[in-house]
This record gives structure tokens, sequence and C-alpha cells, in this order.
């Protein structure tokens, strides 16, 4: 049977196609990737800061302000939503062409972890404008907090538990993909699963500290919409 590629102009032709959509594929990691790291050096200061609640809620508050004069700015906002508005849709469109089936279990992690992320910093942020621009309330400590002592609360222990977990699984799995030519499988495994570590650790404490488990929280009536 001829070959649909049998005439060297269709073989060309067909090269040419594998090619730019190699190029366009390359372009949308990179895309992924640089998205990634500016939403990497916002999600780096918003959990330090949500550390600080450890300290005191006023502590907590006093160092978002001084975030908020990065990221709420119009230049820092505009960068930030940019991010999540390319890194989203890139990352659905990369999951899309590498599928789930045969994926060893680092890649599965990375899919996962991401298809999280995707849906939780969507509905994240859109909580945070409505609260911001519907309800009128300071997004700060309490608004935070108050969801967390609603007669839903489990539900947002999950949410909010996975969104920080989810971060350090992605990058867990990015680092073990990148470490194994370098060194012996375990030590790549060996570190992958102390990031993970490190992850579960500061959303327990997170989580503790918004719950009112370690002082005692009053939500002002502002923020209660039970
Ligand atoms: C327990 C976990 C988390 C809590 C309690 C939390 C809480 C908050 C709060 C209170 C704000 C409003 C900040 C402000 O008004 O300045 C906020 C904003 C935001 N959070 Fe989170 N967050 C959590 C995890 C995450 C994670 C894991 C991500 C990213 C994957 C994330 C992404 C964002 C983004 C993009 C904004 C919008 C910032 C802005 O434009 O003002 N958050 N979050």
């Amino acid at each position: 049977m001829n070959s649909l590629l049998d005439s060297p102009v269709q073989r060309t032709k067909h090269a040419q196609g594998a090619a730019s959509n190699k190029i366009s594929v390359d372009r949308l990691r990179q895309l992924h990737r640089f998205a990634g790291l500016t939403l990497a050096v916002f999600i780096g200061l918003h959990l330090i800061n949500h550390l600080f609640a450890l300290v005191s809620i006023a502590q907590h508050i006093k160092v978002m302000d001084a975030f908020r004069l990065i990221y709420r700015n119009p230049l820092g906002e505009a960068l930030l939503l940019l991010a999540i508005m390319v890194q989203v849709p890139s990352g659905i469109m990369l999951v899309r062409r590498k599928g789930w089936r045969g994926l060893p279990l680092a890649e599965r992690a990375q899919v996962a972890s991401g298809g999280y992320l995707a849906f939780f910093l969507v509905a994240h942020v859109f909580a945070v404008m409505m609260g911001r621009y519907f309800f009128h309330v300071d997004t700060n400590f309490y608004f935070a907090s108050a969801v967390l002592f609603s007669p839903v609360w489990l539900f947002y222990v999950v949410y909010y538990g996975l969104s920080v977990v989810s971060v350090f699984t992605h990058v867990a799995s990015i680092h073990y993909q990148k470490m194994l030519p370098r060194t012996s499988p375990q030590r790549a495994q060996t570190q992958a699963l102390a990031i993970v570590g490190i992850g579960v650790v500061i959303t327990v404490l997170i989580l503790l500290v918004f719950s009112g488990a370690v002082y005692e929280i009053r939500i002002p009536p502002a923020y209660k919409w039970w």
C-alpha cells in the first residue's frame, strides 16, 4: 500500500508540520514555566504571610499590608492576574497533550496537583475579588479564617489544605524529574518526599492557626455570611 507520505513534497510538509507543532509545544512549555515562576514568587510571599499568623493576627495583617505594596499595586496585580490567565490554560493544554494513562507516578503527581491548582486558583481569586469588590470587606486574616468557623468548615479544611499540599507536590514532582538524570532515583525520591513533607507541615500549621487552634479568634460580624 502506498503511504500518504510517499512523495518528497508530502514528506517535507509532514516534517515541517511536526517541527512547527514541536515549536508551539515548546513555546507553550516556556510560557507555562515563565508564568509559573511569576506565580511562585507570589505564592512564596503568600505562604510566608500566612505563617506569620502563628505570631499573632496583628502580625499577619501587618505583613500582608507590606506584601500588598508588591502585589496590589496596578503593575503587580496586572502581572499576577496575567500569570494566572496564562498558567491555567497553558497547563490544561499541556495536560491534554500528555494524557494520563501510562504516565510514571511523578508525572501523574505533577498533573494531578496542577489540575487542582488550576481549579483552586480560579475559585480562590474569584472569592477574593467578590470579597473585595462585591462584599466590600478587607480580604485579610479574618476573610480567610471566617470560612473555617462556618457550618461548611470541613469543606474549607480540605479546599485550603489541598491547595498548599498541591503547590509542594507540583514542585516536588518537577524537582524529581529534573534530578533523575543527575543523581540516583533514591536520592531524587528522598528529596521529592522531603519537599512534600515540608508542604504538609506548613499546611497543618496554617490550618491550625486559621481555625483557632493556636489562639482564640473572634470573627468580626462583617465576615460572617452564615
Ligand atoms: C490555606 C491557604 C490559603 C489561604 C488561607 C489564603 C488566603 C488568601 C487571602 C486572605 C487572600 C487575600 C489577600 C489580600 O487581600 O491581600 C488571598 C489571595 C490570593 N491567594 Fe490565597 N490563600 C491560601 C492559599 C493560596 C494558594 C496555595 C495560592 C496559589 C496557588 C493562593 C493564591 C492566591 C491569589 C492569586 C490571591 C489573589 C491576590 C490578589 O490579587 O490580591 N492562595 N489568599
